[in-house]
């Protein structure tokens, strides 16, 4: 069992924060807005990430105009959704777009990051004691108004402190506050703690340069200098405006992450410096303690790369959190894998209103994504009740497989996807085969889901597209001499008790169809519009 630490609560209770984040750039106005409440809807979501442009609530400095933040609220409250509100302050994908024009124009107080030409790059250097100020009274006025407004009812369920920090542009800021600081001595708690970990990314490197235990950023870290002294710069400028927030209003706060597994994977270049990337990650964890989690945005296609982040975001110390996803393509069946084998606390699309058609459906790309979160808002009370414990399995089908062995207390399994063993049975009759069926072909759909085993012979599934055939653990003599086995050529493999399709209410699994005879000998079979399948079984 695995203690999962759940930053997100609502009424002091665990919440699985499940949904999206809108089209983010440029939607200024509530009428823009709407859309993306109505996409959450329709995506069986319970939360909307949107952000708080400083540029808009702070036009001339010192004057705050949050009435953006109140149509938020409100809009919120009538969908009966969550906010999570996006800081987009000093950064927003490594440059200060979102910054008032009071900040972009006057370059002499709020110094810009200087390559290593000495030219001047579209980002604002952490460096800067005006620019941490400017940022704290903005973000601080931000939390003083949800203090004030927000407090009681809680829409707005957590912050996201600025928006994929860092610089592109470079490595490092090389003008006269960052050159300073890079020839500054490396701050005896990084030694300390790297000794302290004796392993780990940030270690390794340390370790490479030599691992000199006093000296410059140079002189401990070599050519990567510039990338660990910017991150140690950003995080702990993050984290002095996430306690400075939080004085002011106790609300849980995380980061998010343009991942460094981009493209050329070049610091500056290919991904923010500075960031939280995998391989320096620690920083942020030992010197960022304000900050409740670092979250990726996982635009990785590829299950093992997918899996990857994954498993570097989930550790003891941060659990996974997944602010940002593609709305289409294989997320549709990776999320499975972040929910049961990296235990993500919440799952965010971007760009939710793309999953929308004009008349107002899933659009036909997103129509497998909406399946798969339609699986996962059934499942939630599960979620929050198996997360850590080992009882939850992913089922997914990955290219050119025919079906998925699952490792189960007390019972083989076997998730067989296509149409299964007897195609011509069909699930029901509100699920015939999509076209003449073959036994060798699938009808183009990915198996999915989630099968949760709640004790030895009590299962509840959710999916798509999968059969989940079970059949009792028992000595080979007796496995090979079942009266089911012979009786059935294979399909009666265990004796249910009972099988029904429902939902939960108030935490109570409601029963709202039984299934029995041809719907169950073929295996318990599951789709998004039949909500949670309960599976009983005896010896
Ligand atoms: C990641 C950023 O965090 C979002 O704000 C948005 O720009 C997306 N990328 C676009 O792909």
């Amino acid at each position: 069992m695995t203690e999962i630490s759940r930053p997100f609560t609502v009424e002091g209770k665990p919440f699985f924060t499940l949904g999206g984040q809108s089209k983010n750039s440029s939607g200024y106005n509530q009428a823009e807005s709407e859309t993306a409440f109505q996409a959450v809807k329709l995506l069986h979501g319970n939360t909307l990430e949107i952000p708080v442009y400083w540029e808009q609530v702070e036009p001339e400095e010192g004057q705050f105009d949050f009435r953006s933040v109140d149509a938020l609220l409100h809009s919120a409250r009538r969908y009966d959704l969550k906010l999570v509100l996006l800081w987009f302050g000093t950064w927003k994908n490594g440059n200060m777009e979102y910054t008032p024009a009071w900040v972009k124009t006057d370059p002499q107080r709020f110094a810009r990051v200087l390559s290593p030409t000495g030219k001047d790059v579209w980002v604002l250097s952490s460096h800067c004691q005006a620019t941490f100020e400017a940022d704290r009274k903005a973000f601080t006025a931000l939390c003083r108004h949800l203090q004030e407004n927000d407090s009681t009812e809680r829409t707005v369920i957590a912050l996201q402190i600025e928006n994929e920090p860092g610089i592109i542009g470079s490595d490092r800021d090389y003008g006269p506050h960052g050159q300073a600081a890079f020839e500054e001595p490396v701050p005896g708690e990084l030694v300390t703690k790297m000794k302290a970990a004796g392993q780990g990314r940030v270690y390794d490197l340390w370790q490479q340069a030599g691992a000199q235990e006093s000296g410059s950023w140079p002189d401990l870290f070599g050519w990567v200098a510039g990338e660990i002294m910017t991150t140690w710069s950003i995080a702990t400028y993050i984290d002095r405006l996430a306690q400075a927030g939080k004085d002011v209003y106790d609300i849980p706060m995380y980061v998010n992450v343009w991942l460094g597994e981009m493209y050329w994977r070049i610091p500056g270049d290919s991904y923010p410096s500075g960031g939280a990337v995998v391989k320096t990650l620690d920083i942020y964890k030992w010197f960022a303690p304000h900050i409740d989690l670092i979250a990726p945005d996982i635009y990785i296609a590829d299950s093992r790369g997918y899996e990857a982040i994954c498993a570097a975001y989930s550790r003891p110390d941060n659990p996974l959190f997944v602010p940002e996803s593609s709305p289409f393509g294989s997320n549709a069946w990776n999320m499975f894998r972040a929910i049961a084998d990296h235990s993500a606390v919440g799952y965010h699309c971007f760009g939710i209103e793309h999953m929308v058609a004009a008349d107002g459906t899933p659009h036909p790309l997103a129509e497998r994504m909406v399946d798969s979160f339609r699986c996962l808002a059934a499942a939630i009370p599960l979620l929050l009740e198996y997360q850590g414990t080992g009882q939850i399995h992913a089922v997914v089908q990955e290219e050119n497989m025919g079906h998925q062995v699952l490792e189960l207390e007390g019972y083989h399994a076997i998730a067989q996807f296509g149409l299964g063993r007897m195609p011509y049975v069909g699930k029901d009759w509100r699920h015939p085969p999509k076209r003449l069926p073959r036994m060798d072909q699938s009808d183009g759909e990915r198996g999915r889901g989630l099968v949760f085993q709640v004790s030895e012979h009590e299962f509840y599934l959710v999916g798509a597209a999968y059969q989940l055939m079970l059949r009792p653990k028992v000595a080979p003599e007796l496995a090979l001499d079942t009266s089911l086995t012979k009786e059935f050529a294979l399909t009666r493999l265990a004796h249910y008790v009972r099988v029904d399709e429902g939902h939960f209410e108030n935490g109570e699994f409601v029963v709202d169809r039984r299934r029995n005879g041809d719907e169950t000998d073929h295996g318990v079979w599951v789709e998004p519009d039949v909500g949670v399948v309960h599976v009983l079984l005896c010896e």
